[in-house]
This record gives structure tokens, C-alpha cells and sequence, in this order.
């Protein structure tokens, strides 16, 4: 569902994802593991096609994202954390609606999925309210639907739980899990191996732009003979670092 080919970015004299080529199915969660500078955010901010690779590419349900980022768009749910980027003075549907449209969903649908999301993330009681004043808790629910209100099959997360308290980063998780056994791809950005460990199918280990090793987190425990995953991850970027 998604490939990466020989993506890369330059940002002038920094390279800051050199040379990435994998695949993530449908079904699967992939963790992009890598500190912080590896590179993670730029990738998924060219699979989201918010940015546009120097060399490579990359599909997304076989679009391409160079060539047909306004129909890749269609096909991708994107949570960047950190940034919420609500409208205050729109009430919580108004903001889930407004992206709707924006993905050319119509009234009826938009109100179906929106009362359906609204059961699911438990958010009856303030969906009507503006967002103003909601709490962290409340405004990240309101980003959740917003991301999958036109049914993405591809997610793009990059450090969704950052800065979220343990119940809020926990929604956050089983969210991400029920993603994936809806069949959808789920590229998620972390550094907190806790997480990572609780929640992939697969990980790829990035350091300085680079792909270290990638494989499932039982396999890579094996490969490098260490059931902690950290304790891999620092021989694996330990090992590379100038
Ligand atoms: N807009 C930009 N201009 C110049 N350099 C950038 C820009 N965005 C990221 N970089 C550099 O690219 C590298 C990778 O950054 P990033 O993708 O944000 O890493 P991560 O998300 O893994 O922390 C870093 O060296 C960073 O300083
Ligand atoms: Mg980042």
C-alpha cells in the first residue's frame, strides 16, 4: 500500500533521509525509530506530500507521490504531533466537517461518519461545543477524527503521542491499533521504544537518513542476539555514528 523508492531529501548541505526504499501492507503498523534529527518527520512529510523528495519517490495505493499528490491526499489520514491547527471559534463537528469537504465528502455522509467517529472516540458530549476551550485531551480526539473522517486507507503519524498525558497517549495507541485492524497502513514516528515495542508489526531503524535494519522486533532481537529492543537500537546507531 505503501513503497518507498530511493526517497531522499537535501536541504541544502544536510541530507536529511538518504536513499529509503520499503513497503508497508495494508494490515500493518510500521515504526519509524530513530533519534531525534534522523530524518522522520521530513519522510513522512514527503509521503504526506506536504514536501517534495530532491531524489526517489514513493506510492501510496499505487499513486505517486510527485506526480499525483492531490489524489494521494485522498488516500492518507496525516496526525503530526504537536501541532493541533483547530479552529477555536468552530465547534468540534464544524472543524471535522470542514475537512470532510475539503476531501470532497457530502452533507449526508460527512454527518453519518462524523455522528459514527463521534461514538467511537467518545466525544457525544462536546461535539457541539467549540474547541476553544477544550482540554488537550479533547482538542487531540477532535484531530483523530479529523485525520480518518474520509476514511483514509494509509495513516501517517509522525510522533502522535508526544507531549500527551499516559491516558491521552493510550487513546492515542488504541486508536492506532483499531487502524490497523481495519486494514489500513499505519507509518508511525517514534523514538519511545515502549511504545514501539507495545504497538508494530515491523520497525525500520533510521539513522541520519539512512535505513540501519528493518524487520519485525522479535527478528531484529534475534539478529543482534538481545531481547531489549533499546539495547539493540544503540548498537544499531551506536555503531554508525561518526
Ligand atoms: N526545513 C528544513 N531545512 C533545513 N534542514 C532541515 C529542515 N527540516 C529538517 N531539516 C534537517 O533534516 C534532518 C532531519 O530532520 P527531521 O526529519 O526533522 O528529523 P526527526 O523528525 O527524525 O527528528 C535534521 O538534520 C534537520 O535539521
Ligand atoms: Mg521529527
Amino acid at each position: 500500500m505503501v513503497k518507498l523508492i530511493s526517497l531522499g531529501k537535501r536541504f541544502k548541505e544536510v541530507q536529511a533521509v538518504d536513499d529509503l526504499s520499503f513497503e508497508v501492507k495494508g494490515g500493518e503498523i510500521f515504526g519509524l525509530l530513530g533519534e531525534n534529527g534522523a530524518g522522520k518527520t521530513t519522510t513522512l512529510r514527503m509521503l504526506a506530500t506536504m514536501l517534495k523528495p530532491t531524489s526517489g519517490t514513493a506510492s501510496i495505493c499505487d499513486l505517486d507521490i510527485v506526480k499525483q499528490p492531490s489524489e494521494v491526499r485522498k488516500h492518507i489520514g496525516i496526525l503530526f504531533g504537536g501541532e493541533a491547527g483547530l479552529y477555536d471559534r468552530l465547534t468540534a463537528r464544524e472543524n471535522i466537517a470542514y475537512f470532510g469537504k475539503l476531501n470532497g465528502m457530502d452533507d449526508n455522509a460527512l454527518k453519518k461518519r462524523i455522528d459514527e467517529l463521534s461514538q467511537t472516540l467518545d466525544m457525544e458530549e462536546f461535539i457541539d461545543r467549540r474547541v476553544g476551550k477544550f482540554s488537550k485531551g479533547m482538542k487531540q480526539k477532535v484531530t483523530i477524527a479529523r485525520a480518518i473522517v474520509h476514511d483514509p486507507e494509509v495513516m501517517l503519524l509522525d510522533e502522535p503521542t508526544v507531549g500527551l498525558d499516559v491516558t491521552a497517549a493510550r487513546t492515542l495507541q488504541d486508536f492506532i491499533a483499531q487502524c490497523r485492524d481495519q486494514g489500513k497502513a499505519v507509518i508511525f514516528s517514534s523514538h519511545i521504544m515502549s511504545e514501539v515495542e507495545r504497538l508494530c508489526d515491523r520497525i525500520g531503524i533510521i539513522h541520519k537518513g539512512r535505513l540501519v535494519d528493518i524487520g519485525t522486533i522479535d527478528g531484529l532481537k534475534q539478529q543482534y542476539n538481545n531481547s531489549n529492543l533499546e539495547e539493540v537500537f544503540i548498537q544499531l546507531i551506536g555503531g554508525k555514528s561518526a
